[in-house]
């Protein structure tokens, strides 16, 4: 039992300091790690603290907020707002110490015009080089925010830029990503202290194509999963007790709609997780498993409740695991036609949080009470 509901996420930090390993090791670069979203669902806080020790060299956020939490929560280690900050907070960003990213020109001017300590942030400049989404796209408008730097004397600390095809194993688009950042990089009469490009399935598949960068920016492969097979392991898996087991009749219907109706005497399980704990409506059909047998979800999944059809001799001491080593948040990914990034960031703060480290129970966490 966590807390006072029998549903958790199990995070297994062990695995997180393996996974880090494997992308020090295959991109031989520093690590930007990626812990916005909640650290992907795993927990913010206790990620960073981790990762602390780990020795990351910044982590990555999506705003200021989630950049201020941390800083609340003691973490020191540098931290960048990869999304867009508006020009109006720049003080608080100031304040914490919390690198911003310079998107354009234009944001540039305002951010100027509305901080006169502007000096004293920490920025990276983002490069568009085909995303079409945040950042520089032209080398002019790049020259004309590196002069506007040096004439205000600020501190631009980094470069970037993000790749939208590094799934592919056509590296024809990353190709094209690369050699136009090589081009900015080229532009600029200044040297950058770090300069990133990579995600994570670039830090574990260029190797020494992404010549021009000294750190990777990567979330998903921490987590355990990446197109590519390099031997992760995913660290978080996900359990719930039982609430009741039913037995059904022939013809008995389950949950909302009546979507599901028993054809035989059948045995089910009620479950204290539902849709608001971040798991899709369309999982009716998937399986969950009891002691490695698959057990599938019948009827509707409703807000906080979800029911199965279990073998006949289980009992309400039963552990159900819904992620973990049978189906990993990958495979229910594939099944919800999605991607373990939306799996693993949809997991409610309202689940448990149990951290593994070294083998054994570390801490428990729930959002609601810690
Ligand atoms: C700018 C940027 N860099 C890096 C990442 C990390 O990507 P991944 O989780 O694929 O490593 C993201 C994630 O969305 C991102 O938006």
């Amino acid at each position: 039992m966590t807390k006072f509901r029998n549903t958790w996420v199990e995070i297994n930090l062990d695995r997180l300091a393996h996974n880090i390993e494997v992308i020090r090791m295959t991109s031989e670069k520093s690590i930007f790690a990626v812990i916005k979203a909640n650290a992907y669902g795993h927990g913010d806080i206790e990620v960073a603290r981790f990762l602390e020790t780990l020795q990351v060299s910044y982590l990555c956020v999506s705003s200021l907020d989630e950049a201020v939490h941390l800083r609340n929560h003691q973490i020191t280690t540098p931290i960048i707002v990869l999304g867009y900050t508006e020009p109006e907070y720049l003080s608080e960003a100031i304040d914490r110490n919390v690198t911003c990213v310079v998107p354009s020109k234009e944001w540039l001017v305002k951010s100027l015009s509305l901080n006169d300590s502007l000096a004293k942030l920490t920025l990276h400049i983002k490069v568009d080089t085909g995303m079409n989404r945040v950042g520089i796209k032209t080398i002019e408008e790049f020259e004309e925010v590196l002069q506007l730097s040096k004439l205000n004397m600020l501190n631009i600390e980094g470069l970037y830029t993000h790749l939208s095809s590094s799934n592919f194993i056509d590296r024809m688009i990353t190709n094209q990503q690369i050699s136009t950042f090589q081009k900015f990089i080229d532009s600029a009469d200044l040297n950058f202290r770090w300069v990133h490009t990579s995600n994570s399935d670039a830090a574990l598949s260029l190797g020494k194509l992404d010549k021009h960068s000294n750190a990777v920016r990567c979330g998903i492969a921490m987590y355990g999963y990446s197109t590519f097979d390099t031997g992760l392991q995913p660290v978080l898996s996900m359990y719930c007790g039982i609430n009741q087991i039913k037995n059904l009749n022939p013809g008995d219907r389950v949950s909302y709609s009546a979507t599901y109706t028993a054809i035989n005497e059948e045995t089910i399980a009620v479950l204290p997780i539902g849709y608001a704990d971040g798991l899709d409506r369309k999982l009716q059909g998937y399986n969950f498993h009891i002691n490695d047998v698959p057990c599938e979800v019948v009827g509707r999944v409703c807000m906080d409740l979800i029911m199965i059809r279990v073998p006949d001799h289980t009992t309400v001491n039963d552990v159900v695991e819904i992620i973990g080593k049978n189906s990993d948040a990958a495979f229910m990914a594939e099944y919800l036609q999605t991607i373990s990034y939306e799996i693993l960031t949809s997991v409610s703060p309202r689940i448990t949080k149990r951290y593994l480290l070294h083998g054994s129970h570390y801490k428990t966490i729930n959002e609601r009470f810690d």
